[in-house]
């Protein structure tokens, strides 16, 4: 029988429509929002602490060590200052992902192999004290294999290209992530999956060999407001006589 896929739901995008605001509002609620996603089937809980702190705030790590119910998952730049938060508050995983200050959103894998000599140090640190190690790459043989060397538990595929092509180029993105994720067990890492995700893409998804997590945001947060608008159009119209 095929395993189930764990459902990593990535809350940054509720933190940044509180930040929008300066994070003066009480709503959204993050967690609340945690506490629903949970209600749904998130089976983990990802934020990404960014440098910038554009959207989850390092006091919404320090709630969330302590009251997410499921797995905290927390994505971070290969940083000395990223290490030593994770080590105090221990969340279950730590994926190392690349950071540039301008970017939208995760643009493109991390160069594990460039940037081993930094990466192999922290990922041992974390992993003494429990935490698990992933890797956020572009499908390619060679970061696998870097990650494989640098110890990590996991490798976490970058879907992000593969969702936004169309047609054969689509089709030879989604070879590169099947051979990665091939290569990735035959190495014995976890095979993760995530950016881009949206409900299209999450029924093919399915169908890449050995996949154990993967990790959705934005269009999980997007569908919420599309689901949910009209609920709370109506209790407004309700409480203006
Ligand atoms: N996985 C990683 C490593 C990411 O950096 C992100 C974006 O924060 C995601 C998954 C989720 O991507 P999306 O928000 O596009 O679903």
């Amino acid at each position: 029988m095929k395993h189930k896929i764990r459902l990593g739901v990535n809350v940054d995008h509720v933190a940044t429509l509180r930040q929008v605001r300066g994070g003066t509002t009480p709503y959204p609620d993050l967690g609340k929002m945690v506490k629903a996603s949970i209600k749904g089937g998130a089976e983990q809980i990802t934020i990404h602490l960014r440098e910038d702190r554009r959207h989850i705030q390092l006091h919404d790590l320090k709630k969330l060590s302590k009251e997410c119910s499921v797995p905290l998952n927390l994505e971070m730049a290969a940083t000395s200052q990223m290490v030593a938060y994770a080590k105090k508050y221990r969340p279950d995983w730590c994926c190392f992902v690349p950071e540039k200050r301008a970017e939208l959103t995760t643009e493109g894998g991390l160069d594990v192999k460039k940037g081993f000599k930094k990466i192999s140090p922290m990922v041992d640190k974390l992993q003494r004290i429990g935490i698990e190690i992933s890797m956020f790459i572009e499908p390619s043989i060679e970061q696998v294999e870097a990650s494989y060397e640098v110890g990590a538990d996991a490798v976490e595929l970058h879907t992000g290209k593969w969702v936004m092509l169309k047609g054969a180029r689509k089709q030879k993105e989604w070879k590169r992530l099947v051979e990665a994720a091939e290569w990735a067990n035959y190495l014995g890492l976890n095979v993760h999956a995530g950016h881009g995700l949206d409900y299209e893409h999450s029924r093919l998804i399915n169908k890449l060999p050995h996949l154990q997590e993967v990790n959705i945001g934005h269009s999980l947060i997007c569908y919420a407001l599309e689901e949910g608008l009209e609920q709370s159009v109506r209790k407004m119209r309700k409480i203006l006589k």
